[in-house]
């Protein structure tokens, strides 16, 4: 598949260091794609990475990836232009200052970003797992859940068998409106790790009997 993925931080590196280990065709969508950063970060991942703007790098892609911060989200889907029918996968989470969420209970960011994205299939994952275990990091000698909410079955799909490639467990939280349950899971994991200081080594896992695979 041919992956954009909007941000160069610590999760659209990493995304696009563990797709493209996996086979994928990953093109990072980045403010500043010739920068000595973004060229070393590209030089760095090899595999075929490559780096354009926003908007360049959504031209011929199946799937986007939203991995900017909360506060760069409208600016971020109004630069990739008419995005309907997209399959765009929400990694953000609406914090601010303070270790909290911008809103919640009655909306959540994956629905914000549904409306700001006009007609694209928006697919709410990967919001929950830490950037630096990216590389489908074993915990306990599991593999850590990644839960996913989106109302298009296709485009769920899609982001599941990403996300197995990546070597996750995948968990079908439901609708889209479920994001409003998944945004404040990402904050207590990331209070788990930051003010209980339990370290990056933590992650979500939705214990059960059988998993569905992608093979
Ligand atoms: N860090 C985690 O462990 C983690 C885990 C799960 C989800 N998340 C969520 O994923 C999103 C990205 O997190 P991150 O940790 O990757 O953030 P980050 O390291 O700060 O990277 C964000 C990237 O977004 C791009 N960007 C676009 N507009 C921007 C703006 N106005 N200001 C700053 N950067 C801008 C930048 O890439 P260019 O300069 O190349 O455009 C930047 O490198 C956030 O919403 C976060 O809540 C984070």
């Amino acid at each position: 598949m041919r992956i954009a993925v909007i941000g160069s931080g610590s999760v659209g590196s990493g995304l696009a260091r563990g797709w493209s280990a996996a086979g994928h065709s990953v093109v990072i969508g980045s403010r500043s794609p010739e920068s000595e950063r973004v060229t070393a970060l590209v030089a760095e991942i090899g595999n075929g990475v490559e780096a354009a703007t926003p908007p360049d790098s959504v031209a011929g892609a199946d799937v986007i990836v939203l991995a900017v911060p909360w506060s760069a989200v409208e600016e971020s889907i109004s630069s990739l232009g008419d995005v309907s029918g997209r399959v765009i996968i929400d990694a953000t989470n609406p914090f601010v200052r303070g270790l909290d969420l911008a809103l919640g209970h009655t909306w959540s960011g994956g629905e914000q970003v549904a409306e700001l994205a006009s007609g694209a299939r928006v697919v709410k994952a990967l919001n929950v797992v830490d950037a630096r275990l990216l590389d489908g990091h074993l915990l306990d000698g599991r593999q850590i859940s990644i839960p996913i909410a989106g109302d298009d079955a296709d485009a769920k799909q899609v982001a599941s068998k990403l996300i197995y490639d990546l070597g996750f467990d995948v968990v079908d939280a439901g609708a889209l409106v479920s994001s409003r349950l998944l945004e404040p899971l990402a904050l207590l994991m990331i209070r788990l790790s930051m003010k209980k200081s339990l370290g990056a080594e933590i992650g979500f896992r939705v214990l059960r009997e059988s998993r569905a695979t992608f093979d």
